[in-house]
């Protein structure tokens, strides 16, 4: 799946909306120490960032070393390079799985944290303002519009912009809510 990700990892970087605080003070409420987080598929350490706010220590962890390059150094968090074992095309089809059920069957062997009877997914919404521009910068970032670009499609062809362009009218800002599925879970027991 890194591969995927490669590409815009810079856009990346630039064009994905922030987590909501409360997301983190879930986490935090969940974990009482405080010691020690792993941040898998880290990415260009966003939530990374917020998580060294929190715990004492961070470790956020990606298969794609291009993401990692991107991310901010910070000094709680140290960011390591774990190399995908499966193929390309296995990792692709998990990704399309894993999006269409919120990653609710991925393979996450942990216990449930603190004060909770199942490890996620645990749903939280974020807001943000985005005019037209920063809207295709944050379709560009997404990895299956990087694949069919790798493959020679282009989704936002002429035809797609001005569909999208009609349908967001003469609003300029508008505030987007997205959704954002958390698995956690503790690695004491398991
Ligand atoms: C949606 S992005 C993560 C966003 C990130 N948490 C943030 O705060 O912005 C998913 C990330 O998971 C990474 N990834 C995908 N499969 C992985 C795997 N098997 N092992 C480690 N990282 C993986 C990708 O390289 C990508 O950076």
């Amino acid at each position: 799946m890194a591969k995927l990700f490669v590409k815009q990892a810079k856009q990346y970087a630039n064009a994905r909306p922030t987590y909501p605080q409360p997301l983190f003070q879930f986490i935090a409420s969940k974990t009482p120490s405080h010691n020690l987080v792993r941040d898998a598929g880290t990415g260009s350490g966003l939530a990374a960032k917020s998580l060294a706010a929190i715990y004492k220590n961070v470790i956020g962890a990606d298969a794609s070393e291009k993401q990692l390059e991107f991310a901010a150094n910070l000094p709680n968090v140290r960011y390591r390079h774990t190399p995908p074992t499966m193929s390309m095309a296995e990792l692709e089809q998990m990704h399309v799985n894993l999006l269409r059920d919120n990653y609710k069957n991925i393979d996450f062997p942990f216990e449930p944290v603190n004060g909770a009877n199942h490890t996620g997914t645990f749903k939280f919404v974020t807001e943000t303002a985005m005019d037209f521009n920063d809207f295709l910068t944050y379709i560009k970032s997404w990895s299956a519009y990087q694949t069919a670009k790798a493959k020679g499609v282009e989704l936002l062809g002429e035809d797609m912009l001005q569909k999208f362009k009609l349908a967001w009218g003469e609003d300029g800002q508008i505030v987007a809510k997205l959704s954002i599925y958390l698995r956690i879970g503790s690695a004491e027991n398991a």
